[in-house]
């Protein structure tokens, strides 16, 4: 494989079979920590920049992009945007980890750390107030909006959901996080097209709002919201799991301990979610869930004991050590 730019680095076809993890059925994780800046988000920043540029409404060298992003997606549109010739600002706040941030200041980009959330709206909705007051200042500036933005589902349906139909004959259970939900309805829409039986299952983290849930605190980066997103109106997943940020950390654990392989947040979140639905699937169904990014950029949060500790509520006290 020769590529021409970085943005090429994209592994369209790779699916880890997880031998003994329902048994009687095959399932797969999508993996998409492989690709150039480590997650899923590359192709929605692919997509969502292109989509301006068949509109005519971005220009290299003279439109600025803005976007919000708790990371991964301010980390490949850095990339982008760098590759193309656009300035960049991304609004993140202190959720966001500290490598993706510097990802974005190496790639050029300008970041804004919002580092107090709204009180009624938490980190996103202050996120949104700082976008606004940049548009009004910044000549030439566009603001992405991922959460509202119809080219981050359509990036889903004609690469996330056609890359899953090509590799497999039959799905019967895909099983995806929810952030903005870019993945989740492009996924439903792609998928349901090729397998009318599918079950549709969006997992969501215990105090996201998203699906109706009761706003609550989150340390996990990825997926949840503190205010429903515009694109989550028109996507009806078959069920929705919610997941406690304490069984994703203990999945994301048992996850690099029975297949060695460190994930995210997001996937740990997706894995439990499999789990706790494993005993309604059918024999011989085929079981496929999304894993966004890969955990090394979480080895000082999700697999620090001692950050677990202070950041997450527990019920009762359990044994965090793999
Ligand atoms: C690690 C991770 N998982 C899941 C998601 C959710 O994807 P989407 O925004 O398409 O719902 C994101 C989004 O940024 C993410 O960074």
């Amino acid at each position: 494989m020769i590529v021409d730019s970085s943005t090429q680095l994209v592994f369209p076809d790779l699916f880890y079979r997880l031998s003994g993890f329902a048994a009687g059925h095959d399932a797969f994780l999508k993996l998409e920590g492989f690709n150039v800046t480590g997650s899923i988000k590359l192709k929605a920043a692919i997509g969502m920049i292109e989509d301006l540029e068949e509109r005519g409404i971005a220009v290299p060298f003279e439109t600025t992009i803005v976007e919000s992003s708790s990371g991964n997606l301010g980390v490949a549109l850095s990339l982008v945007c760098a590759s193309k010739g656009y300035r960049f600002i991304c609004v993140t706040d202190l959720n966001a980890n500290r490598a993706n941030m510097r990802g974005m200041e190496v790639y050029g980009a300008e970041v804004i750390v919002v580092d107090k959330p709204d009180p009624e709206t938490g980190y996103l909705g202050k996120r949104l107030q700082v976008i606004d007051k940049i548009l009004k200042v910044e000549p030439n500036s566009i603001w992405l909006n991922q959460y509202a933005n119809i080219a981050n589902k359509m990036t889903h349906i004609n690469k996330t959901a056609a890359e899953i139909a090509r590799e497999f004959d039959k799905v019967d259970w895909v099983f995806v996080g929810a952030g903005t939900t870019g993945t989740l309805s492009g996924v439903a829409e792609g998928l349901r097209e090729k397998f009318p039986q599918i079950k549709v299952i969006a997992v969501e983290p215990e105090g996201s709002v998203t699906f109706g849930g009761k706003p609550g605190p989150r340390a996990i980066p990825g997926i949840g919201t503190s205010v429903k997103p515009k694109l989550a109106k028109s996507v009806k997943p078959d069920e929705v799991v919610t997941i406690s940020e304490m069984d994703t950390v203990k999945a994301c654990l048992a996850f690099a301990k029975d297949y060695h392989l460190l994930v995210g947040g997001s996937t740990g979140s997706v894995l439990a979610a499999m789990k706790q639905k494993a005993g309604a699937f059918a024999a011989g169904d085929t079981v496929v869930a999304i894993s966004p990014d890969l955990g090394e950029k979480y080895l000082d949060t999700i697999y620090d004991p001692s950050w677990v500790d202070a950041n997450i509520r527990r019920s009762a006290k359990t044994t965090l050590r793999a």
